[in-house]
C-alpha cells in the first residue's frame, strides 16, 4: 500500500495568502496542514508516500517537508506541470504507484478519523475504490454522491448545480490499480480538468467494487479562511489539558499565562495575559498584549500593545497598537499592522503576506 498526497494547485480560495505560498503549508496550530495528512497516513502504517507538487510552490513544499525522515516515512516528490485535475495528478503519480493500491489524500484536507478503520474495510473487502462521504450544507461546492437506501453508490457528480444529496466527497480516497484504466477513459470536465469523480464513476459503470463510508468526525477543507480558523480551533482544542510548555521562553513576572499554552524557545513575553489554548512559536516578542483562546502565533512574530483571539498570525508578522480586539483574523507572513492612537472600534481581517497596513 502506498500513499499519494496532492499538494499542487494554486490555492485561489485562500488568496491573498497563497499568492506567495503553498496552501498546504499554511499552518494550523503552527504546523503545516499537509503534515497532519502525512502523520495520519504514517499512523495507518503507510510509509511509502508520493507528494504531487506544482511548479509554483513545489520547491517550498519540498524544502519544508523533506525526505520523510521526520515522519518515519519515505517521500518521493512528483511534479505536475499543469493544474489539470486530481485524476491527472494520479497519472503523474503512476511511475511511483506502479500496480500498488494506494490512498489518495488531498493535502489541504484535515479529517478527525483514524485512517486505519477505512484501510481495513478497503483491504478486507478487496475494493477497487473506497470513498468517504460527509453531509454538508453546501454540496454544490464539492463532488456529491447519490446513494441508495443500502448505502450503495449509484452516481457521483462534480460540483453539481442541483445536488442529488448533501453527501460530499471528502478528499481522501482508497484505490486499487483499476483506477488507472478508468482515468484513461475519461475526458476533461467543463472546468477543463480530469476529475477523479468521473474516474470513480467509470469504475461504478464497469461494475467494479466501489463502496462508501460516512465520516462521523469533523472534516475541514482548509482552502478557505473560515475553515482554516475552524481547523485551528479544533486542533488547539486537542492540546493536552495538562500541557503548559513555556520553559524555553522568557516570560516576565508581570505576565499571566493561563491554561493550555505553548511558547517556543527564545520568545520574550512582557506584561501579557495569555489565555489558552494558544500556541506561540520561537523568537517572538510579545509586550503589553492580551492573547485570547484559539490563537496560533508563528515564529518571529512581534505583537506590541495588541489584543487578539481566535486568530492565526503567520511568520514574521508585526502588529502594534491594536487594543480593539482582533478576532477571526488571519495575518500573513511579514505583514505589518500599525495603528495610530485614535482608531476604529471593530476589526476583521484577511491580510496576505508582505502587506503593510496603517489605520490612522
Ligand atoms: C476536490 C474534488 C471534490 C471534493 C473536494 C474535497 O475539489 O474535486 O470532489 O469534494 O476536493 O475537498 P476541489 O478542491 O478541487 O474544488
Amino acid at each position: 500500500m502506498k500513499a499519494l498526497i496532492l499538494s499542487g494547485g494554486k490555492g485561489t480560495r485562500l488568496r491573498p495568502l497563497t499568492y506567495t505560498g503553498a496552501k498546504q503549508l499554511v499552518p494550523v496550530a503552527n504546523k503545516p496542514v499537509l503534515w497532519y495528512g502525512i502523520e495520519g497516513i504514517v499512523a495507518a502504517g503507510i510509509t511509502d508516500i508520493g507528494i504531487i507538487i506544482s511548479p509554483e510552490t513545489g520547491e517550498e513544499v519540498r524544502a519544508r517537508t523533506g525526505n520523510g525522515d521526520r515522519f518515519g516515512a519515505q517521500i518521493t516528490y512528483l511534479l505536475q506541470e499543469q493544474p489539470a485535475g486530481l485524476a491527472h495528478a494520479v497519472k503523474v503519480g503512476l511511475p511511483f504507484l506502479g500496480a500498488s493500491p494506494f490512498i489518495m489524500y488531498l493535502g489541504d484536507n484535515l479529517i478527525q478519523s483514524d485512517l486505519k478503520v477505512f484501510l481495513h474495510t478497503f483491504k478486507t473487502q478487496d475494493l477497487d475504490a473506497l470513498i468517504l462521504l460527509r453531509s454538508v450544507s453546501n454540496p454544490s461546492a464539492f463532488g456529491v454522491a447519490k446513494i441508495d437506501e443500502n448505502g450503495k453508490v449509484l452516481q457521483l457528480l462534480e460540483k453539481p448545480v442541483v445536488p442529488p444529496s448533501n453527501l460530499a466527497l471528502v478528499g481522501v480516497y482508497f484505490f486499487s490499480a483499476a483506477i488507472h484504466a478508468a482515468i484513461d477513459q475519461i475526458q476533461p470536465s467543463a472546468r477543463g480538468e480530469l476529475e477523479i469523480t468521473d474516474a470513480i464513476q467509470q469504475l461504478i459503470d464497469h461494475q467494479k467494487k466501489v463502496e462508501a463510508c460516512t465520516l462521523e468526525g469533523w472534516w475541514l477543507d482548509t482552502g478557505k479562511k473560515d475553515d482554516l480558523l475552524e481547523a485551528n480551533r479544533i486542533i488547539l482544542d486537542t492540546l493536552d489539558p495538562c500541557t503548559q510548555n513555556i520553559t524555553q521562553a522568557d516570560v516576565d513576572d508581570r505576565s499571566q499565562i493561563l491554561g493550555r499554552v505553548q511558547i517556543g524557545a527564545r520568545s520574550v513575553v512582557l506584561n501579557c495575559t495569555i489565555r489558552g489554548p494558544v500556541v506561540i512559536g520561537e523568537d517572538c516578542h510579545l509586550e503589553n498584549c492580551f492573547i485570547g483562546p484559539y490563537s496560533s502565533i508563528a515564529d518571529r512574530v512581534t505583537l506590541i500593545d495588541t489584543d487578539l483571539e481566535h486568530s492565526v498570525i503567520l511568520q514574521g508578522a508585526k502588529i502594534v497598537g491594536i487594543h480593539d480586539r482582533i478576532i477571526d483574523s488571519v495575518i500573513g507572513r511579514r505583514a505589518q499592522l500599525t495603528v495610530a492612537p485614535k482608531r476604529p472600534k471593530a476589526l476583521r481581517f484577511l491580510i496576505g503576506d508582505d502587506c503593510q497596513i496603517e489605520l490612522m
